[in-house]
């Protein structure tokens, strides 16, 4: 058996750290390919699958390796609480890009236009998950697969389709851009295959992205406040989604 601290050192430079015990639980239920994983104390890691995801107990059993708490702080930018850490392989662009490119969509790809706040771009893919959303796409700078966006998304990176693309890839089908100066969305029943577009923390809707929406749609919101933070503004437009007859699918693992 290869020795668990090696093969970190060998691939954390190209992984996808899973910093927790939650992120690992999720990130195997979705199918991650996880080479390496470990835990300060295997016994208790165990004892908290056997309490909360018995449905992952045995792929963890054969996944971790105990190593000392020293060594785990040397591993990992700053301890978790749970004691366990794990690296994942990262999807590659190809996948994704077959993923999101899928045209009898049942669910909505979410476009983050430009984010500029990394525990933004988390929680909106963890919401992702929960909502069965196709596929999270980021236009702009910021990587959706930083260290700090895979934390805020507990590991659910792996439950759905994350990736940075050009406003000129977004993928096909209706596109509903939100924006305070949009149409109440309670008025309209959304498809099921909508291309939900969301605007910069900072700035709001691109030209860009403006110029290819079908429709400007605005949350319930009273004349004197300016705007809702962004993942709250994606948790509520998920959420009339699916309240208006969207369908929250179980999405296959990845592999499946
Ligand atoms: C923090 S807001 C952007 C605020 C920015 N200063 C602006 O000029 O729009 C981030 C994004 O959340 C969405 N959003 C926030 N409040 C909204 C509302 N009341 N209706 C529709 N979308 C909203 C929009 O997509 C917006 O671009």
């Amino acid at each position: 058996m290869t020795d668990p601290v090696s093969a970190w050192h060998r691939l954390a430079d190209t992984s996808v750290l899973l910093d927790g015990f939650h992120a690992l639980k999720h990130a195997v239920r979705f199918g991650a390919e996880i080479p390496v994983a470990v835990a300060v104390d295997r016994a208790s890691a165990l004892a908290l699958a056997d309490d909360l995801a018995p449905d992952v107990r045995d792929t963890l059993d054969a996944l971790l390796a105990e190593v000392p708490e020293t060594t785990y702080r040397g591993l990992v930018p700053r301890p978790h609480p749970t004691g366990v850490a794990a690296l994942a392989v990262r999807p590659s662009r190809e996948a994704n890009l077959e993923r999101l490119a899928h045209t009898a969509r049942t669910a909505p790809v979410v476009v983050l236009d430009n984010p500029r706040n990394l525990g933004n771009a988390g929680a909106v893919i963890r919401l992702a998950a929960g909502f069965g959303v196709t596929g999270v796409v980021t236009t702009g700078t910021l990587d959706p697969w930083h260290p700090t966006v895979v934390r805020g998304g507990a590991g659910l990176h792996y439950a759905t389709a994350v990736e940075r693309l050009s406003v000129a890839e977004v993928p096909p089908g209706p596109l509903f851009a939100l924006d305070p100066e949009g149409d109440d969305i309670r008025g309209l029943k959304l498809p099921d295959d909508p291309v939900l577009a969301f605007g910069s923390e900072r700035s709001g809707l691109s030209a860009e992205l403006r110029a290819r929406a079908d429709h400007l749609l605005a949350l319930p919101m009273r004349p004197q406040v300016s705007s809702y933070n962004l993942a709250t503004s994606v948790a509520m437009t998920l959420y009339h989604w699916s309240a208006t007859g969207g369908t929250i699918n179980q999405l296959p693992a990845r592999g499946d």
